[in-house]
């Protein structure tokens, strides 16, 4: 079997089950090398059902015992489930299975972390606790029996039992096996208390590991938030009496939304000043609200099959950065997801990983966990928002909820619930979720007798597998600006349906300036040779905080491209307007810190490929040097003034306020670093009272070549903590010259501190190596071969999170020869390894294509 290719499966052969299952009990007989699970499950034919053959899914059992109405049975068993003859009646189904949670180091079924049992079952990884029909649109009734001598067994829904050696756990709503879970251990909890507008009182809590309890309160905070907001804002209640949150060092991704106990990464929920920056503050809010708001969109409705995917994440993406807009800045907001949108899911979009919003096959589920489902899914929301309005989304979400709470639903049943709320026929929209690839929509513009046109003009390049796009329904958002900067035409959207398409705006004294895709109104590309004159109008003037970023971007980035093509000096264009930006006291801190970023080394490569040249990583690297050398050396000024003027003397907090201002601070820090080599940051590094204004002189130090002495100090004083440092190792990575970046990763593999077993602090160190596209993709190869020595050597212990991974090589055929024939040598060296895992072989094929 293993040795067999891995095969596809097609969202198009869907069947429904062929049994159904009322309710399940299940026993825990815990033991870190022999745990006993004991399942008791009433099944029922399906009425739906095209075949009465019955099997259960199972992987790494060992069966001790079954039984069918209490008689013993004999099924038939292979590596990946077992079959059984039963009546064609409802059956009581009895088994008894071991299993070994401390062998388990996939993080996935049952496994221990740190001394500590906790469970993953999204997407498949129930069939590894016990036999079952492991899939969504199978929901039952759990209860649960925890027997072990830990103080604290936790399990969904509510505590019903408790005693010497066990507790009992029941969840009253039914769910797919994917939302169970169970902990135990040592565990303290934060508790809290949130009552719902419909006055029922619920018990919160954070469970933690002794010693973690300071780190609870910021999320604590976050959760309540998120509970009232979702009832303000899409009028959902929650609806136990119990939610439980639980941290967890060893985790494979962020978090994950288990009925009424959702385990997170220690990393996605612990915070302090001391140790967390504000970026981690904001992420660990956005995650627990993400988590908080899967009880309606992905538990209380689920997806049909795992095709359906963004149903749920896409969905729940999309709200989650409701939220944080609410709480926050939303235009900061915007533009940060954009950049990772672009950073991502464009990346992902024009390279051999490409696939739908909406997939149509796969062989590894776990391996479409991908910025298209969630990032992608979540845009896909904001534009049909955009084009039936607010007032219509909202209805249309009431409808959906209402319509299916309960179901295991689809994406054709989303779409169903808006042409029904609005009557309008989203056929052409449907694309979105069907079609792969990033569209690209050329504008050219023209002005004649007092009416300006826009010309548009849509293509989406071929992606694997789909070689013509149809046109695409495209809510392009656009105003208009007079030469003097106001506003002659506010925002306005455009709704392109056709390949080709013009639209007009009579009754104009003169040639406006056009902004368009205020607001990123859709996740396309923009062709328009607008010329840095424009850009910098706009970055000055646009009333549109996104595009006004977004032109200061632009600028910088058609500069950079021509330093590195045609060896030009840094444009000064550029460098005027965004002084002129940073100097403007009426903007946002956070949002001039965000227009002070450049674009990634990533970006460019892809421009550059997209241009028609094989990017070279050091002269990309060198062009972001030296532009950002001749910034720091043309806004002396401003940098000392914009640096003193944002120190924060109030007590921290991580709110929007202040983590804007420490933001443009340290930006302006960069900047004083490359005046005076960073005697500004060792001061700022000397006396940080908190991890943002500690990290970021450290990072300074490092960029100055200066750092070693803070570097040694900082292991010093927080080797006690795991996520600091993590911090640490990638810290000294991102910060390392191109050609040291790789030794200097290769060497901290070989730190005591460094571990394959932990995903937090692999990615820290490899993950960190593969974000700083200098030093990976050196022309040494250094960087290529460490990375596929460590994939290789965790394939066999993670699978998940090497595949993961794996995708550091999916812009391969972007480079020169000699890089793209370094590359293939170790991606074909991982295929060579016998036993690779169904995750990682998988992506190493669907990249080499
Ligand atoms: N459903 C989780 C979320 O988005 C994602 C997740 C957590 C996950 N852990 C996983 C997905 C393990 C696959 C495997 O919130
Ligand atoms: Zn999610």
């Amino acid at each position: 079997m293993k040795d067999a290719a891995p095969q596809p499966i097609f969202l198009a052969d869907y069947t429904p089950p062929a049994y159904l299952i009322s309710d399940v009990q299940l026993t825990f007989r815990l033991s870190p090398s022999a745990t006993r699970v004991l399942s008791r499950i009433s099944f029922r034919p399906n009425p739906d059902a095209k075949s009465r053959d019955f099997s259960l899914h199972g992987e790494n059992l060992t069966l001790i015992s079954a039984a069918i109405d209490g008689a013993p049975v004999t099924p038939t068993l292979t590596e990946t489930g077992l079959s059984c003859d039963v009546p064609d009646a409802p059956f009581i189904w009895e088994a008894e299975v071991e299993i070994a949670p401390a062998a388990n180091t996939a993080l996935e079924g049952l496994y221990m972390s740190n001394g500590m049992y906790c469970t993953q079952c999204e997407a498949e990884g129930f069939r590894k606790i016990t036999y079952y029909p492991d899939r969504p649109d199978v929901m039952a009734v759990f209860s649960v029996r925890i027997e072990g001598d830990a103080p604290v067994m936790l399990s969904n829904g509510n505590l019903v039992a408790q005693g010497d050696g066990f507790a009992e756990w029941h969840d009253p709503w039914p769910k797919p096996a994917y939302l169970f879970a169970l902990v135990a251990g040592e565990l303290v909890n934060h508790p809290g208390q949130f009552t719902t507008r419909s006055g029922r009182e619920v018990e919160l809590n954070i469970w933690v590991r002794p010693g973690d309890e300071g780190k609870c309160a910021f999320g604590m905070q976050a959760l309540k938030a998120s509970m009232r907001w979702d009832e303000e804002v899409y009028g959902r209640e929650y609806d136990l009496d119990l939610f439980n949150i639980v941290a967890v060092d060893d985790f494979n991704m962020g978090a994950m939304e288990n009925k009424g106990l959702n385990i997170f990464n220690s990393s996605c929920v612990l915070a302090s000043p001391e140790t967390s920056t504000d970026a981690n503050f904001e992420r660990i809010e956005a995650i627990i609200a993400h988590e908080y708001f899967h009880n309606w969109t992905g538990n209380r409705i689920t997806c049909r099959d795992w095709f359906q995917l963004c149903l749920k994440e896409g969905l729940t993406v999309y709200r989650d950065s409701q939220f944080t807009s609410d709480m926050r800045s939303a235009p900061v907001k915007r533009i940060e997801d954009v950049i990772a949108l672009r950073a991502r899911q464009f990346r992902e979009d024009n390279g051999p990983l490409a696939h739908p919003v909406r997939p149509s096959s796969f062989v590894e589920i776990n391996n479409f966990y991908t910025a298209t489902i969630y990032e992608k899914g979540a845009e896909v929301i904001g534009m049909l928002k955009t084009l039936v309005g607010d007032e219509a989304y909202y209805r249309a979400l009431d409808l959906y909820f209402e319509r299916h709470d309960g179901d295991a639903a689809t994406i054709e049943d989303w779409l169903k619930v808006f042409e029904d709320a609005t009557g309008r026929d989203l056929t052409q929209f449907r694309r979105w979720y069907d079609d792969a690839g990033t569209p690209r929509v050329t504008v050219t513009d023209d002005f004649a007798d007092g009416t300006y046109t826009l010309h548009l003009r849509q293509h989406t390049p071929p992606t694997p597998g789909q070689e013509d796009k149809p046109p695409r329904v495209i809510p392009i958002a656009v105003g208009l600006l007079a030469s003097d900067g106001t506003e002659v035409q506010a925002t306005k959207i455009l709704e392109m349906t056709e390949e080709a398409q013009s639209f007009r705006f009579g009754g104009l004294a003169a040639k406006p300036v056009p902004s368009i895709l205020r607001g990123f109104s859709a996740p396309v590309i923009i062709e328009r040779d607008a010329g840095a004159a424009e850009r910098a109008f706009l970055l000055a003037h646009d009333t549109d905080p996104f595009n006004k970023w977004e032109a200061g971007r632009e600028l910088a980035r058609e500069g950079l491209l021509a330093m590195i093509r045609d060896g030009a000096a840094p444009d000064d264009r550029y460098l005027d307007a965004i002084q002129t930006m940073a100097r403007d006291d009426s903007l946002d801190p956070a949002f001039r810190a965000l227009a002070l970023g450049l674009p990634s080394q990533d970006d460019l490569a892809q421009a550059l490929h997209d241009g028609g040249t094989a990017p070279d990583p050091q002269a990309i690297w060198e062009a972001l040097e030296t532009l950002r050398q001749a910034r720091a050396q043309a806004m002396q000024d401003v940098a000392t003034r914009l640096y003193a003027q944002h120190q924060v003397t109030a007590p921290y907090s991580p709110d929007a306020a202040q983590s804007g201002a420490r933001a443009l601070a340290n930006a302006a820090l960069a900047m004083i670093t490359r005046i005076d080599g960073g005697a500004q940051a060792q001061r700022q590094y000397d006396s940080a009272d908190n991890m943002t204004q500690q990290l970021a002189a450290l990072g300074c130090l490092l960029q100055a070549g200066n750092g070693a002495a803070a570097t040694a100090a900082f292991y010093d004083q927080w080797q006690h903590d795991r996520l600091v440092i993590d911090k640490w190792f990638s810290l000294q990575i991102v910060n390392a010259a191109p050609q040291d970046a790789a030794r200097i990763a290769r060497e901290l593999t070989q730190h005591p501190d460094f571990t394959l077993k932990n995903p937090n602090r692999f990615r820290a160190t490899l993950g960190a190596l593969t974000m700083s596209p200098a030093g990976f993709h050196h022309a040494s190869g250094a960087g290529y071969e460490l990375l596929t020595d460590c994939l290789i050597k965790l394939d066999p212990l993670n699978p998940q999170t090497t595949a993961r991974m794996c995708s550091a090589f999916e812009t391969w055929r972007r480079y020169d020869a000699d890089r793209q024939a370094l590359i293939t040598r170790q991606l074909h060296r991982i295929l060579a390894q016998p036993n690779l895992s169904r995750d990682t072989n998988e992506m190493v094929s669907r990249i080499l294509g």
